[in-house]
């Protein structure tokens, strides 16, 4: 009898190479890639399995029916080096991605482990993402003990943890509801769509009928992400161009220019301005006081919504939790994502309750959105954002961090400016900061890029210690003769 399995872990997409032996013992030592079969674990009655090529890749067929009918403890595990998953995935991903030659197995805290065991400190945190570093033990038990219970079920029916979280979301600002859903991009797309709708409905309510407001205004070097709607509303052309016609009706005006924005914010035409508060793809550029104020000032002659950006720079690490807490200036939406379940995707918008009751059922949904486990790490990670202290902790490890990298790195020829807030810096340089980047990687430093490529990004766990923020910038200004 031939039982056949579709392996979990990703390597089970493998493509198979011509030369791969149709029939290969269970230790896998015949595999071509050398990876393990963990189960049926030999020694075992199954003896054979058939691998097929051509149409049937990735799959693995068991020759007899195995001594436990358990077939979900299947798994292929560790190929066994890092130039065998690079190479793998050089000819199985659609190549999006100009990913570094490094493989990362494990974490813990601000640390990472590579395949090779080589430790690496963390101060990209997966883009903004690890707030509580890797493995902290609340939210693995969060996102575990939830997971044992009750994963998911969509939006068809209620659970507790998307309540719960709601509830805490809408106690920590402005906003009356909440939507749910996966990513950055999703959320911005949600308030695109959010605006549209309120607009109409207002031009209907009207006591003149007319057309609704249904266009937008955008900043240059703003980043909302890659749907068709985010994407219009990004400034680099070179992520928007190749996909043209993306929505149409999106004005970019220069960041920080009041006047300008003020001159094309008009009733009856801009449904929208979205913002990021502090500029994180862009290359990191804090709003000004006034320039936030003057918007909503603006929007609200005109009955335009002012839409915040948060996925980036909210949720703790400007040192608030949320980075517009700094202006005194309330968004009529915001949207947040990156941190928010501590590494699990999820995005979300907060809404005010004039725009949220204009949205119906049915207007928008996600079949993902919102799912029991990762609102459940999501608390978790609020917990810990919110215990008293932490966030005066980032504050003040931000000011270390940008005065030990002025201090040590503020005079090199290269270095044009520091900036930033909080746990969100960024070093401006007169060059590429690639190769800085790279050479960082070999010493066992993640940072990341931001701007036009010539800003060093850095975006740590918000757990960071002092310790590790020292080690950092001397790693760093090691690293800083490769810009030469
Ligand atoms: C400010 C901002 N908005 C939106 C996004 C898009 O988020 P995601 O990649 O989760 O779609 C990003 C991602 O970097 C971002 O920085």
């Amino acid at each position: 009898m031939v039982s056949q399995v579709a392996f979990s872990s990703p390597v089970a997409h493998f493509k198979l190479p011509s030369t791969v032996p149709l029939s290969c013992n269970l230790t896998g030592k015949n595999f071509a890639r050398s990876f393990r079969l963990t189960y049926p674990k030999p020694p075992c009655a199954v003896s054979d399995i058939l691998v097929s090529s051509g149409e049937e890749e990735g799959k693995v067929r068991i020759a007899e029916t195995p001594p436990s009918p358990n077939f979900t403890n299947v798994s292929l595990l560790e190929p066994s080096s890092t130039d065998d998953i690079i190479e793998a995935e050089s000819h199985l991903f659609v190549q999006t991605y100009a990913r570094f030659p490094v493989v990362f197995v494990k974490g813990h805290g601000c640390k990472l482990y590579d395949v090779e065991g080589k430790e690496y400190l963390d101060m990209s945190a997966g883009i903004a993402v690890n707030a509580l570093g890797h493995g902290n033990e609340n939210w693995v038990k969060a996102v575990s003990e939830q997971a044992s219970v009750l994963a998911h079920v969509s939006n068809l029916y209620h659970s507790e943890p998307q309540v719960k979280l709601a509830k805490r979301l809408v106690e920590s600002c402005f906003a009356d509801r909440v939507f749910f859903c996966n990513s950055g991009t999703e959320a911005n797309e949600a308030a695109v769509k959010f605006a549209r709708k309120y607009q109409r409905v207002k031009a209907k309510k009207g006591s003149e009928l007319h057309d609704p407001a249904t266009e937008f205004i955008a900043f240059t070097n703003s980043f909302h992400g890659r749907t068709m709607g985010a994407l219009a509303l990004t400034s680099k052309e070179k992520y928007r161009a190749p996909f043209e016609p993306v929505m149409a009706g999106v004005q970019f005006i220069e960041f920080g220019n009041l006047e300008a924005a003020q001159s094309v914010i008009q009733q009856g035409k801009t449904a929208a301005v979205f913002v990021e508060p502090v500029q994180g793809e862009g290359g990191i550029f804090r709003a000004m006081d006034s320039f936030l104020k003057g918007l909503r000032e603006s929007c609200d002659e005109a009955g335009t919504l002012l839409v915040f950006d948060e996925v980036q720079c909210g949720l703790g690490r400007t040192g608030q939790l949320w980075a517009h807490e700094a202006y005194d200036v309330q968004p009529d939406m915001m949207t947040i994502a990156k941190p928010l379940a501590g590494g699990l995707p999820i995005g979300a918008v907060l809404v005010k309750e004039e725009v949220a009751s204009t949205i119906e059922f049915g207007d928008h949904g996600s079949t993902f959105a919102g799912g029991p486990v990762v609102c459940h790490a999501a608390l978790a990670v609020l917990d810990h954002i919110q215990k008293p202290g932490f966030l005066d902790r980032v504050a003040k490890n931000g000011q270390l961090l940008q005065s030990l990298l002025r201090a040590k790195l503020g005079s090199n020829p290269h270095v044009k400016a520091i900036r930033g807030i909080g746990l969100i810096v960024g070093i401006e340089l007169d060059v590429s900061a690639t190769p800085l980047v790279k050479s960082a990687l070999k010493k066992g430093l993640l940072i990341l890029t931001a701007g036009a490529g010539n800003i060093v990004r850095l975006v740590p766990p918000l757990i960071i210690s002092e310790q590790e923020i020292r080690s950092g910038v001397d790693i760093l200004c090691e690293c800083i003769s490769s810009l030469d």
